[in-house]
């Protein structure tokens, strides 16, 4: 790519050298500066040409953006921007474009979970370790996915891809979004004042909302409770989309299991109830992995559409929040 303009580009990333060893590789005549962490960021910004921004959302600071007076573009690599979209510090002229390659592995990690469970993965190990040759059938869910329900609350790059692999398995899938256009792969939309009658017809649950104020505390105990025996729940959201104290209650009382990839408070304290509960698997927000290629094949698509005044991939609508 050959196009000769004068611009700079601030990566600031844990991984940034990689991506700038593969971005300057692709996009000559930009001058492209990387930062690892926020304090080598900070005087590269305030030199005042940055002109385009490469990060994760958690580290663009108030400083940083009060620094930053030529910037026009905040290609986030996070799907989620919650709080940079609602920034005051971030002016609306500043265009935000989010992170769109999660899906695949965001998918795969809730296909893991719910063979997980329907092949009773942990049983077997556990009869393994003792040396049990024990071939009576689970008692508490079928061993086949095939036929069963999965619901996802949010239908994104994510939530679409979520319910192509389920419908790949066989599983009536229904979605949750506020638009009610249909989507592939979804059998039934269900509007957000629906969600009382779509939660008793799923045998798993995804959440995989972007964070707002309509999602926060969007599951609540109430909610919860309509959940059928022997279901489960997987959140690849944001921890506060739900009440996690009632969350707790539910799996005191109700056979269900829950995978949470996000919690209320991350790292999970220590004290949380959450960590011992036998019916829970919590992992450390690690559900959407992206390659620093794969994040360098979306960057460089959309800076294409940039310079050539095509609309982006991924725009942050600032006053929807995702
Ligand atoms: N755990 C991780 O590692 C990880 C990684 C990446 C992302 N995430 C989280 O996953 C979220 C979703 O990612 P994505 O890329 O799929 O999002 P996205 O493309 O922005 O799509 C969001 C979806 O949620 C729906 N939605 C928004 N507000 C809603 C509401 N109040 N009620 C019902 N539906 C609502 C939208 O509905 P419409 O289609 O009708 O607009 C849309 O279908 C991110 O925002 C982030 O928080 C987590």
């Amino acid at each position: 790519m050959g196009s000769s303009h004068d611009r700079t580009l601030l990566i600031l990333h844990p991984y940034a050298k990689s991506l700038a060893a593969i971005l300057s590789q692709q996009l000559h005549g930009l001058r492209i500066l990387a930062a690892e962490r926020i304090e080598d960021a900070l005087p590269m910004i305030g030199e005042g040409a940055v002109e385009v921004l490469i990060s994760p959302t958690r580290l663009v600071t108030d400083e940083l953006l009060g620094r930053a007076v030529n910037l026009r573009w905040v290609a986030s690599t996070s799907a989620g921007n919650d709080r940079l979209a609602k920034n005051p510090r971030l002016s609306e002229s500043i265009l935000l474009t989010k992170g769109t390659s999660h899906g695949t592995t965001m998918a795969e990690y809730v296909l893991a979970y719910m063979l997980y469970f329907s092949r009773q993965i942990e049983n077997n190990l556990v009869k393994q370790r003792e040396k049990i040759w024990n071939r009576s059938l689970p008692e508490v869910r079928p061993l086949s996915l095939q036929g069963k329900t999965l619901g996802v609350l949010g239908l994104g790059s994510t939530g679409r891809t979520v319910a192509k692999y389920g419908k790949a398995l066989g599983m009536t899938v229904l979605g949750l979004k506020r638009t009610p256009e249909p989507v592939d792969s979804v059998d039934r939309i269900f509007s957000p004042d629906m969600l009382e009658q779509m939660i008793p017809i799923v045998d798993t649950l995804v959440v995989v909302l972007p964070l707002t104020q309509e999602t926060f505390h969007f599951l609540g105990e109430k909610e919860l409770h309509l959940m059928k025996d022997g279901a489960l729940l997987i959140n690849i959201g944001r921890g506060k989309e739900i009440d996690e104290e009632g969350l707790i209650r539910v799996l005191k009382t109700k056979k269900i299991h829950a995978v949470l990839d996000v919690c209320e408070t991350e790292p999970l304290p220590k004290e949380s109830e959450l960590w011992a509960m036998k019916n829970v698997i919590i992992t450390p927000h690690v559900s959407g992995i992206v390659t620093p290629e794969e994040l360098c094949a979306e960057f460089v698509a959309n800076y294409q559409r940039w310079i050539t005044g095509k609309p982006l991939e991924g725009v942050v609508d600032r006053q929807k929040g995702y």
